[in-house]
């Protein structure tokens, strides 16, 4: 019973301990523990073919915890189908100061500010290079690569930034079974400001030629390419992000990333103020996601494949978030309160 072993470990140390260091903690564990883990079998469930690819299930782990691309290839024992890496930058950086990172229990949620700490598109190519040698391996965890900007890459440059998703395009599309444009996360001063679909389109554009090119010299298959949203778009500017993936021939939405609103939380005011900027996911995230994604869902009719992420924390809500018109779920506050056979439980629920 390896899992209620770590539940046991989860639920004394881990929640007790800085939510950064708990996190390190984890996934050094999980690096070390990879033969072991390999070995747990995923559990059985009915595949589903979406944007060309085989998903084991449609449960995946949500970007941020992975941001590396170290351990993604071990999560199919928690009951993951796919996993999103990253966000990784075209250059390396080390993310905002400690600390970045803050539980808020009695809202089952959490703020970061972690800024997109990563060692950058060339090092995590590298490591995916080594791990994979093909793409869309009928076993394995699909695996998506979610590309952010640089933080010195200033967002209104528009070349500047199409030449920095440009780069990570470049370097990491042959290794993504699909690739994901980040344009949604409150860390990276003026990022979400690319959201606005007379920067996004031609950005997206960009990124769709530069991926298509590195599949083409790998002779790899042509990449599916979505894009990430937040929860703070107004209805009108969901759907005109809508009207443009259609218009651009991406595969899918992901809707969406955490929320700089910090409205309804049961948390001490006080205790909430300390935490500091950054983008709040978790429970309270769970309506506003859920709406978006069914705003898109009228939209976009059948056309693209959705992702739903945001606050789902229970099967319930995990049902409620694909009757909304997600095809896929992903989680990750979710799993930090929950520890790691809740991934199980969620998918038992669907
Ligand atoms: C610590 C942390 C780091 C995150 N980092 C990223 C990231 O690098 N890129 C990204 O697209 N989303 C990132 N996210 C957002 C999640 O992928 C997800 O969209 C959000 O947390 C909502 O889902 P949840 O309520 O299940 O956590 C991060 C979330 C957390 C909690």
């Amino acid at each position: 019973m390896p899992l209620r072993v770590y539940d046991k470990v989860f639920e004394n140390v881990l929640v007790r301990m800085d939510a950064e260091r708990a996190h390190h903690l984890t996934y050094d564990a999980l690096r070390a523990g990879g033969p072991a883990l390999r070995r747990i079998a995923p559990p059985e469930t009915d595949p589903v073919e979406l944007m060309g690819l085989r998903f084991p299930n449609r449960l995946g782990l949500a970007p941020g915890f992975d941001k590396t691309a170290q351990v993604w290839d071990r999560m199919g024992a928690f009951g993951f189908g796919h996993v999103e890496i990253g966000t990784v930058t075209a250059l390396a950086q080390p993310g905002n100061p400690t600390p970045r990172l803050f539980r808020l229990p009695e809202d089952r949620a959490i703020v970061n500010r972690m800024g997109f700490n990563n060692d950058g598109a060339e090092a995590v190519a590298r490591r995916l290079a080594k791990r994979r040698d093909r793409r869309g391996s009928r076993e394995s965890v699909v695996l998506g690569v979610n590309i952010g900007k640089s933080k010195v890459v200033p967002d209104d440059d528009q070349t500047a930034v199409e030449a920095d998703y440009e780069t990570s395009a470049s370097l990491l599309a042959p290794y993504a079974d699909y690739l994901v444009v980040n344009v949604s996360s409150p860390n990276t001063p003026g990022l979400r400001n690319l959201q606005a679909v007379e920067k996004l389109a031609p950005l997206l554009a960009h990124v769709r030629r530069s991926a298509d090119a590195a599949t083409d010299r790998t002779g790899r298959d042509r990449v599916p390419l979505l894009v990430k949203i937040a929860p703070d778009l107004a209805d009108e500017d969901v759907s005109a992000v809508a009207d443009m993936a259609l218009d651009l021939g991406l595969a899918g939405i992901i809707a969406t990333n955490t929320t700089i609103s910090r409205d309804g939380l049961r948390s001490d005011h006080a205790k909430v103020e300390a935490c500091g900027a950054g983008g709040l996911s978790g429970a309270p995230l769970r309506e506003r996601s859920t709406e978006v994604v069914r705003l898109l869902r009228e939209r976009v009719g059948d056309r693209l494949t959705l992702i739903g992420v945001g606050g789902i924390g229970t099967p319930q809500d995990a049902r409620e978030r694909l009757a909304a018109g997600a095809d896929l779920v992903q989680v990750y506050s979710g799993l930090i309160y929950g520890g790691p056979s809740w991934p199980r439980q969620v998918l038992k629920g669907l």
